[in-house]
């Protein structure tokens, strides 16, 4: 790779802190730990398993959408952009979109999981030889100082895969009106699931494979690798139920016996029954979306949605 091209990939001063999250998580009550340490190495290759499971029609819709409507897309984006990822994981989307730009000058993804970022962001270098590439490690929820790269016309966000449902809604409307900040009155292309069918719903995050269980026990199977840990896999199931009210997919490991567990240096208790809240899947429709999206300074100018109104694709300007 050319290293004019490419910085190493920028460490951000937040990275990390999946010791402290851990324990500060697991001693409170109730139990809760943020979905962010789910994509280590090991988490983020199960995240991409999930990704081809029959069950997770999200992935494939998507990719289907940026496809039919890549054209479109990059004429709202205009020539000369930076396109700028936020938890940009297997970098196949963005793909689609620098495929279709017009002479698009540079590309930053950001990324919590450091290792992962640099392996597909050199795969990446070496197909796109023109592009000016920025990686940056990082917890793209927390403030990241980040201007324009120089020679780029504008930037335009890109935030796929509905990782906007893993927030709270008021949580969702501060992120994008970070994110906003940060483009420097760039615009944001970002996906969104759609509430829908409970049962579709369930499917996809209950997959027969277990692979969704797995990357939910992830977080536990991490704390054994990385913190001296000693979590039972096995004494703990993964749960993941869809709330109609809160329309949303809620993800919790429960415990299946009274048990202790090491940690570091201490042991944290777990009664039978008791639930560790793991994740939260926000469902949304175009309008409850767009409603947070300009209670965040943006102005929505078109959106794109499948046939069987599974998933939507929002393309959203600075106001
Ligand atoms: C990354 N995020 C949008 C996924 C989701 O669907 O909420 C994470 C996931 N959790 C379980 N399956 C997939």
């Amino acid at each position: 790779m050319d290293a004019r091209r490419m910085e190493a990939v920028a460490p951000c001063a937040q990275a990390g802190g999946f010791a402290r999250g851990l324990e500060e998580g697991l001693r409170r009550t109730p139990k809760e730990l943020s979905c962010k340490y789910f994509y280590d190495a090991e988490g983020s290759a199960l995240f991409d398993a999930i990704c081809v499971l029959p069950e997770y029609y999200q992935t494939r819709t998507e990719v289907a959408l940026l496809r039919r409507h890549a054209a479109e897309i990059a004429s709202l984006i205009g020539p000369g952009a930076e396109m700028v990822e936020f938890g940009a994981g297997a970098l196949r989307k963005i793909r689609i979109l620098l495929d279709a730009l017009d002479s698009p000058h540079g590309y930053s993804p950001i990324d919590i999981s450091g290792d992962y970022l640099r392996s597909v962001v050199q795969q990446l270098a070496v197909d796109y030889p023109a592009l000016a590439l920025r990686p940056v490690e990082g917890d793209f929820t927390l403030p990241i100082n980040f201007a324009m790269m120089p020679g780029a016309t504008r930037q335009a966000g890109f935030f796929p895969g509905s990782t906007i449902g893993n927030f709270s809604p008021d949580a969702a409307m501060a992120l994008l009106r970070r994110m906003r900040e940060m483009l420097n009155g760039g615009g944001l292309l970002v996906g969104v699931d759609l509430v829908k069918d409970p049962a579709i719903l369930h499917a996809a995050y209950n997959d027969a494979a277990g692979v969704t269980a797995a990357f939910n026990k992830n977080l536990l199977a991490r704390a054994n690798r990385e913190l001296d840990a000693d979590f039972d896999l096995d004494a703990f199931a993964h749960y993941a139920p869809y709330n109609p009210r809160a329309q949303r997919i809620e993800m919790y490991l429960v415990s299946l016996k009274r048990q202790s567990a090491r940690l570091g240096d201490g042991r944290i208790e777990f009664a039978a029954g008791e639930a560790v809240h793991t994740e939260d899947s926000h469902k949304y429709s175009i309008e409850s979306f767009r409603e947070i999206a300009v209670r965040a300074g943006f102005a929505p100018r078109a959106v794109w949605c499948d046939d069987n109104r599974l998933f939507a694709i929002h393309w959203l300007e600075s106001r």
